[in-house]
């Protein structure tokens, strides 16, 4: 039976194909996707979101706005990574899929009181914080958050911190001891994988308007990452953390001690994994630790091929 999900994202470059992968694989159930301030602002990411929908075919699938602010401040984009838009590169119209609400906490309340479900976040995580903070009891309706951010290393907007945990790590912290099993899937896997040439090719051949936008995604990610990081092709952090739920065995992971850093005079927002369980503090999440390249972008070809039928 396919699971049940809730993708609450930024859109971005990445998160466009997590919302294909979320739509197109058959083990999942996309009930909603809801949008939060992130790679850019949450108007921008919201219209952002319809826009995928609109050039792949995605019907019936609610779209709401959730937060566009951090739980405290007033939170930084990612304009140097994805764009003024948020998603440059393809040139895509004015979205038509409507905006179901605008109320999105309110809406994810009403819907996980109906159904459970498991979340897949891949922005900062204000949204779901904000859900636990505004009702409680939603918290044993969700089977588990998965979301892309953190790493056990270095970051990527600070030495130590990601940018999904550090635009939020008040969220994050609150995510974490929410007593909901979590899945980390950080950059130590997501940098594992890079869209590069052959990729970019197999999506290319597909031969489809909704191809031709993914290769347009990927090349403008492709120069940004390449300028700011030196990297010789683009990672596609969000849709691992999809695959995590969609194919047991593509995302390995290790149980152990996850915490947040909130203060840290450099290192505010870095993810503190206990790899080698020094602290004799519980472990309390799955942390990702390996990905299979090659079955992870069987999955996203796969994807951009059904959506494009
Ligand atoms: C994460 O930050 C965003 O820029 C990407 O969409 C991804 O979710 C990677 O650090
Ligand atoms: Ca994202």
């Amino acid at each position: 039976m396919a699971t049940p999900i809730i993708l609450d994202c930024d859109p971005g470059h990445d998160d466009a194909l997590a919302i294909m992968l979320a739509a197109a694989h058959p083990a999942v159930r996309l009930l909603a996707i809801s949008t939060v301030a992130g790679n850019q602002t949450l108007d921008k990411t919201t219209a952002n979101a319809r826009r995928i929908c609109d050039v792949a075919s995605i019907t019936g699938v609610p779209i709401v706005a959730g937060r566009a602010f951090p739980l405290r401040g007033r939170g930084i984009v990612a304009a140097d990574v994805h764009g003024e838009s948020g998603l440059d590169g393809p040139s895509l119209g004015p979205p038509v899929t409507p905006v179901t609400s605008t109320d999105g906490i309110g809406y994810l309340r009403d819907l996980l009181r109906a159904e459970p479900a498991t979340v897949v976040a891949t922005g900062p995580l204000t949204n779901i914080a904000a859900l636990l903070l505004a009702a409680p009891d939603v918290a044993e309706r969700i089977e588990r958050i998965v979301f892309m951010g953190g790493s056990t290393g270095n970051g990527n907007v600070t030495p130590y911190a990601e940018f999904n945990v550090y635009a939020d790590p008040e969220a994050a912290d609150i995510v974490l001891h929410s007593g909901i099993p979590v899945a980390m899937c950080g950059l130590d896997v997501t940098h594992l994988a890079l869209a590069d040439e052959a990729v970019c090719e197999r999506i290319a051949a597909i031969g489809s308007p909704l191809a031709r936008v993914c290769v347009d995604l990927l090349g403008f990610f492709a120069g940004t990452y390449r300028d700011i990081w030196g990297f010789p092709a683009p990672p596609l952090h969000d849709p691992v953390a999809v695959a995590l739920v969609a194919e047991p065995g593509v995302v390995e992971t290790v149980r152990t001690r996850l915490d947040i850093e909130l203060t840290g005079t450099f290192t505010r927002g870095a993810t503190v994994v206990d790899r080698y369980a020094r602290t004799g503090r519980p472990p309390n999440a799955d942390v990702a630790v390996g990905l299979d390249v090659a079955r992870f972008w069987d999955l996203v070809v796969t994807a951009v091929r059904t959506l494009s039928t």
